[in-house]
């Protein structure tokens, strides 16, 4: 082991809970990239649903059960996972370390579970795919129709065994912490804005050092080999007036039904009519998701939405959710109400930042020791043996 990664290990070993990597994320990173990652749209109202819909769920736990080893093993669309939590897809994860979406991936595959890797990854899917383990693709419908080929055919080639389609984001949400930091996708640390951006950057030496050593990386490096009227397309053309819609519409599905040969995922909605509208356009499952907070301000907190999604769908399709999941007990109250599975957005990304893929692994073995504990704490012998009894009624 280098003297790097020694110290990586120790910095890791320091994280015991969520709120330790968010803190050690908060020192590690500059301003711009810190409230990129924690931030949420519009007034946060969203971004603090979700969190207090955890909290404000009880257990309704059996005492006098003695649990040795709680069973945390699933099976999500034919895949079994040892640990019923998915890394979500994250852009600009290599801007908070240059392991990014490896580190991401690797940290998924050794805790026993599917990392999902993003359209706006700071790797080529290509190379993410080469990390071992199940690994499914999320998608972006950026502009053209020919980038949707593109990218679900690479996608297909490459292995990845499912096809997650994002469609809550029509187009991307603003946030102001963004804004103010002057914080964009298209942003790049050049001649001309390294005066505006020193106050931010100097202050974090080791990942500047990091960021410089990454060769400056801040592009979408799966796009780059797409073309946009002849031209290598940015991620801006996402959002430029007229090019095209950031997420697919409905009428999508038909050709994204036909041209994926394996399980389909529709993420981000929150309401059974659109459950069901994403089983009848040919769904294997769906995720419950408002963006972690970050796309429409004013969406219900997943945890909410959960149990009528559930209701309506989970004979015909499997269902997850994620959004505002920071603990052991968030994982479990959401399975309680039906999710097959969960995913986690800013807590691997807090664990990257704090210690590159050794703080993925770290945040998600701590959610793995959480959920043991308090399984045992409720006398809960098996995930697969959670359903709403095991929540206080309200
Ligand atoms: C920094 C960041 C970047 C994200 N990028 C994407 C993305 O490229 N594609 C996508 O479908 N969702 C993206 N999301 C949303 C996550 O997949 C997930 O839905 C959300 O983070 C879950 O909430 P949590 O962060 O509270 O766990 C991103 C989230 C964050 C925090």
């Amino acid at each position: 082991m280098s003297v790097t990664d020694a110290a990586r290990r120790r910095r890791a070993a320091r994280l015991l809970d969520a709120e330790d990597a968010r803190r050690a994320a908060a020192r590690a990173l500059p301003r711009g990239i810190r409230e990129y990652v924690d931030g949420g749209s519009e007034g946060e109202v969203t971004l603090r649903r979700n969190a207090r819909a955890f909290e404000e769920t009880a257990f309704a736990p059996r005492m006098a059960t003695w649990v040795d080893q709680p069973d945390l093993s699933t099976k999500v669309l034919g895949t079994p996972i040892d640990l019923p939590v998915l890394t979500a897809p994250c852009g600009g994860m290599r801007l908070v370390h240059p392991d990014g979406d490896l580190g991401l991936a690797t940290g998924a595959s050794r805790a026993g579970t599917i990392h999902v890797a993003s359209s706006a990854a700071g790797y080529t899917l290509e190379e993410i795919a080469q990390v071992d383990g199940p690994q499914w693709f999320q998608l972006y419908r950026f502009s053209a129709q020919s980038t949707m080929e593109n990218l679900v055919g690479r996608a297909q080639e490459a292995g990845y065994s499912a096809l997650v389609v994002t469609v809550d984001t029509a187009v991307a949400g603003f946030r102001p912490r963004d804004y103010k930091n002057g914080f964009s996708y298209s942003m790049r640390v050049n001649a001309r804005n390294a005066v505006k951006l020193a106050p931010q950057l100097l202050p974090k030496p080791a990942w500047l050092t990091r960021y410089l050593l990454d060769g400056l990386p801040f592009e979408i490096p799966n796009t780059a080999q797409v073309t946009v009227d002849g031209k290598p397309m940015v991620l801006t053309e996402m959002t430029k007036g007229g090019v095209g819609s950031h997420s697919p519409t409905w009428s999508d599905f038909g050709w994204l039904r036909d041209n994926w040969h394996g399980p389909l995922v529709v993420k981000g909605l929150i309401t059974p009519e659109d459950a069901r509208r994403a089983v009848d356009a040919g769904a294997d499952g769906v995720i419950v998701s408002n963006h972690g907070g970050r796309q429409l301000d004013g969406s219900p907190a997943t945890l909410t939405a959960l149990p009528r999604i559930v209701e309506a769908i989970s004979d015909q399709a499997e269902v997850l959710c994620d959004s505002g999941i920071r603990r052991g007990s968030d994982v479990l109250k959401a399975l309680s109400l039906g999710a097959r599975a969960v995913l986690v957005g800013r807590l691997p990304a807090w664990g990257l930042a704090a210690a590159g893929t050794a703080g993925v692994e770290r945040v998600l073995e701590n959610l793995r020791t959480e959920m043991v504990r308090t399984m045992r704490l409720m006398g809960c012998a098996a995930v697969a043996d959670l359903d709403p009894t095991w929540l206080e009624a309200r």
